[in-house]
């Protein structure tokens, strides 16, 4: 992938700036540097290749070379009120599921909070991390990967449930333009940034989450909420909620309603499905 061809092919969106890879430790990682050098808003770095690509909870995520898309966008906080900071990845997560519904007519949705599934099997992920100073966020890395071509998938990036991977191609039966499939996804989250705070939002995050009024289990990890009780319970040691997707919550926490009738609120965790 060429920066010329990159170029050619964003020519008509207002990306901030753009740093092309061969082959890159993790674009998220690269687009930290660079917004520590004072990278503009939008400033996208994009690989065809990572060799320490990361995932969310420390995994990794494996890109080889041309057969995903693997980039990062930098955005920052006065640009986006930090309270909306959580919203970021569905951010990601909503451009991509929209892209490919676009695009492609392709069934996609969002597996709270980061994933995009197609037919229930998972073929895109999201990784969004904050620069602070001291308790300030000074930048915002999105980072989001696209299993497109076989070889994507041939080497798993690590599942802990039963969410198999599939790419793209597999998904239509035939070869994808990437560069039609970035420029799809950076249109839709530039499209969608400056209504992050808006009910719009979070309805179409909502209404594209995947196994609503199906039983999950959701590993906490040190934060857990109930409705009406604000203020997660700090310092808990990793524990499972389990229950069935209702939706979501005003601040994008995952509504559950549990064995006995509650509604549980969850704002961080990994969701899996609970085993039958
Ligand atoms: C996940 O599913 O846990 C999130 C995967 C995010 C992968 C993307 S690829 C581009 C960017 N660079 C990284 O190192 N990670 C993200």
């Amino acid at each position: 992938m060429q920066a010329t061809q990159v170029e050619a092919a964003l020519k008509d969106l207002p990306v901030g700036g753009l740093r092309c890879f061969e082959s890159v430790g993790s674009t998220n990682d690269e687009a930290a540097r660079w917004a520590a050098q004072g990278a503009p808003h939008l400033a996208l770095v994009i690989a065809e290749e990572q060799t320490a690509g990361r995932g969310r909870s420390g995994n990794t995520w494996y890109s080889p070379a041309g057969a995903s898309l693997a980039f990062s966008l930098v955005l920052y906080p006065h640009q986006m009120e930090p309270y909306l900071l959580p919203r970021l990845t569905a951010l990601g997560a909503l451009a991509v599921k929209d892209a490919l519904n676009k695009l492609y007519d392709l069934p996609a949705q969002i597996k709270w909070p980061n994933d995009v599934l197609v037919h229930r099997q998972k073929v895109s992920g999201v990784l969004a991390e904050a620069q602070w100073d001291g308790d300030q966020v000074k930048a915002l890395v999105l980072g989001i990967g696209i299993n497109v071509t076989a070889a994507s998938t041939a080497q798993v990036n690590p599942n802990t449930d039963a969410i198999q991977a599939t790419c793209v191609e597999a998904l239509l039966g035939r070869p994808v333009d990437r560069l039609a499939l970035l420029r799809a996804v950076l249109a839709e989250v530039i499209s969608w940034q400056p209504r992050l705070a808006t009910q719009d939002f979070l309805q179409a995050w909502e209404s594209s989450l995947a196994f609503r009024g199906e039983w999950v289990q959701v590993s906490l990890g040190q934060s857990r909420g109930k409705d009406g009780l604000p203020g997660a319970l700090e310092g808990l040691s990793p524990t499972i909620e389990e229950g069935k997707v209702i939706g979501l919550s005003q601040d994008g926490s995952l509504r559950l309603r549990t064995a006995s009738g509650e509604t549980v609120k969850v704002s961080v965790g990994e969701m899996h499905l609970r085993p039958s």
